[in-house]
């Protein structure tokens, strides 16, 4: 790791999907792959950091290094970040994070039937939005927003609701940005106006440039 302000910093990672237990051998969850977030956790170790990756279920390995953290579902991916709050520096939140679950998974097998079925959804805690809520003014809170194309003032919203200092606002279109691809189309959004629109890159590419934006939020907070 080469000597950078991200030296002895401590910084939590969350990626993948999380799962949700519809019964014994079903789930909802979503494509995420957990490119992004390793590519992040990654680029936080190789500038001297910490590194402590909470992740769903993914097929990647991850990074030599980094204290790898194995999770099912949303309120287990809440309950390991949670434990880490007060001694982390930086919370950067890429998982896929369900916001919903099934309110009473069920054991075993659900059998077909004869007719149509209803299932009865409760909202899962907001992870980043519990950390932003309780972080203190030297901690930096770091989120994505996957919003449809044209959605940046969604993210703009969710940088303010979720008590952010930085947001990457990420689009999906299945070929060059978002879930599961290699690359990705970022607009990053400060707590200002400042907003910096990158064009495609790798996935490793984009973490350099978020980690870059971040490592600018850093001199100013350590003087506060
Ligand atoms: O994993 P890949 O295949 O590489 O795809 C990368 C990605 C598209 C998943 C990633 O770049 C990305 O955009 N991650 C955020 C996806 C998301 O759930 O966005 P959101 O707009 O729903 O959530 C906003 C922020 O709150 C995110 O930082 C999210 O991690 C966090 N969140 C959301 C809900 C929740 N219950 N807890 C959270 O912490």
């Amino acid at each position: 790791p080469h000597d950078s302000s991200f030296s002895g910093l401590r910084v939590v990672v969350t990626a993948g999907p999380t799962r949700e237990k519809i019964d014994g051998v079903r789930f909802i969850s979503n494509y995420s792959s957990g490119k992004m977030g390793f590519a992040v956790a990654r680029e936080a170790a190789d500038r001297g950091a910490k590194v402590t990756l909470i992740t769903g279920p993914v097929s990647l390995e991850a990074p030599p290094g980094i204290r790898r953290i194995d999770v099912q579902s949303a309120r287990e991916m809440n309950e390991a970040a949670e434990s880490l709050f007060s001694e982390t520096d930086i919370f950067i939140g890429a998982a896929a994070v369900a916001d919903y679950r099934p309110a009473e998974p069920i054991e075993g097998k659900v059998k077909k039937g004869d007719s149509e079925m209803e299932m009865r959804l409760v909202q899962n805690p907001d992870i980043l939005a519990g950390f932003g809520a309780q972080k203190s003014a030297r901690q930096l809170a770091i989120g994505f927003a996957l919003e449809e194309a044209g959605g940046i003032e969604h993210a703009r919203t969710k940088l303010e609701a979720k008590n952010l200092d930085l947001i990457a606002f990420n689009t999906f279109n299945g070929t060059d940005s978002g879930f599961e691809v290699d690359t990705n189309i970022l607009t990053l959004i400060g707590r200002g106006d400042e907003t910096v629109a990158l064009t495609k890159l790798t996935k490793e590419a984009a973490a350099g440039k978020l980690l870059d934006a971040v490592e600018r939020l850093l001199p100013r907070k350590a003087k506060q």
